[in-house]
């Protein structure tokens, strides 16, 4: 039987309040919160579209001449985004899903359940990883790190959990520049969209007050859940003082990121539903076509570090 805790989508004010000062009790609260509304709200889904996002991150990080791996393992592993989608695309047909919020552990056991995946999961602090030494041959991640107070920490888990010879890769994790403007847009897309739209003309436009209010309340949270942003020359050297080897850290999203975080914030400002599917794909179309110029053209003349994704990869070494 489970002796997984039960996720508490409702937190009190008191809780809450508490969150503020303890960044993994806020991460539980927000999670749990947003477990059951999560895949809409970031346009999650398991189809080929995010199969051949996951794959790509994974290829273009740590190439695929290791696939088929035996045993994997996801870390924060939100509704099972990466690892489910990475399964899909041939990386592995055994896996297990972590999590600090039981909400989200319960939403990826669901779809992976609806997907036919062989995959089991249990609540867990990367800091402390409840699984035996030497279990997987793989260990991966996506937008997790940034989370976790002691990264270095839960690296030596991860080198613990995994075979001699095995491969992590992590991804999607917020650059120190690419944050600095991403945040700085978002921002100015969101007071733009939220001013604009008390014209009474363009009032239809406008989210619910309750439906902002509650935005804004996250946005308190958020600030608790987003303890780091990396260089990728840092990220790299925590991976190798964790005892990793042939450790490497690309970046990735650049102008994708400038066109990516505003188009995000507003649609998060509008009703939901209020832009349509013709919205959607002009958006992702574009979101491709920069995300192209940056990976082919970019990043050959801007430095790794103004981009706004970071991945690192490395290996435990082999005995
Ligand atoms: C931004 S979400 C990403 C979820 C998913 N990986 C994705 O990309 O859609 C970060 C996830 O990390 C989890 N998390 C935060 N701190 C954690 C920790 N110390 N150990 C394990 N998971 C953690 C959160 O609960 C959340 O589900």
């Amino acid at each position: 039987m489970s002796t997984d805790p039960a996720p508490q989508p409702h937190a009190t004010a008191e809780q809450v309040e508490a969150a503020r000062h303890d960044p993994k009790l806020a991460n539980v609260l927000y999670h749990d919160w947003e477990a059951g509304s999560y895949d809409d709200k970031w346009s999650i889904s398991y189809d080929e579209r995010c199969i051949s996002y996951a794959a790509d991150r994974f290829r273009y990080v740590a190439g695929d001449a290791d696939w088929p791996y035996g045993r994997a393992l996801e870390l924060g592993c939100g509704t099972g985004f990466f690892l489910l989608n990475l399964m899909q695309a041939g990386l592995a047909k055994q896996g297990s899903v972590t999590d600090l919020s039981p909400g989200m552990v319960q939403a990826a056991l669901r779809n992976a359940e609806r997907l036919g995946l062989d995959v089991d999961g249990r609540v867990a602090d990367a800091e402390h990883i409840p699984y035996d030494d030497g279990s997987f041959d793989v260990v991966v991640g996506h937008a997790v790190l940034h989370h976790i107070p002691d990264v270095e920490g839960a690296l030596r888990e991860v080198l613990r959990v995994l075979k001699p010879g095995g491969r992590f890769v992590f991804a999607g994790e917020p650059t120190k520049i690419g944050d600095f403007y991403a945040r700085r847009l978002g921002a100015l897309t969101w007071k733009a969209a939220t001013t604009v739209t008390k014209l009474p003309p363009l009032q239809g436009w406008r989210r619910p007050q309750a439906e902002l209010d509650e935005s804004s309340r996250a946005a308190a949270l958020e600030a608790v859940v987003d303890q780091h942003i990396f260089d990728p020359a840092d990220l790299e050297a925590i991976a190798r003082r964790a005892g990793a080897a042939d450790v490497r850290a690309a970046t990735e999203e650049f102008t994708a990121a400038m066109l990516g975080w505003p188009v995000r914030t507003f649609e998060a400002a509008v009703p939901p539903g209020k832009l349509g599917m013709r919205w959607a794909m002009f958006a992702y179309r574009s979101w491709q076509r920069l995300s192209w110029v940056d990976r082919n053209v970019l990043s050959r003349v801007v430095p790794r570090g103004w981009f706004y994704n970071a991945l690192v990869t490395g290996t435990k070494p082999a005995r």
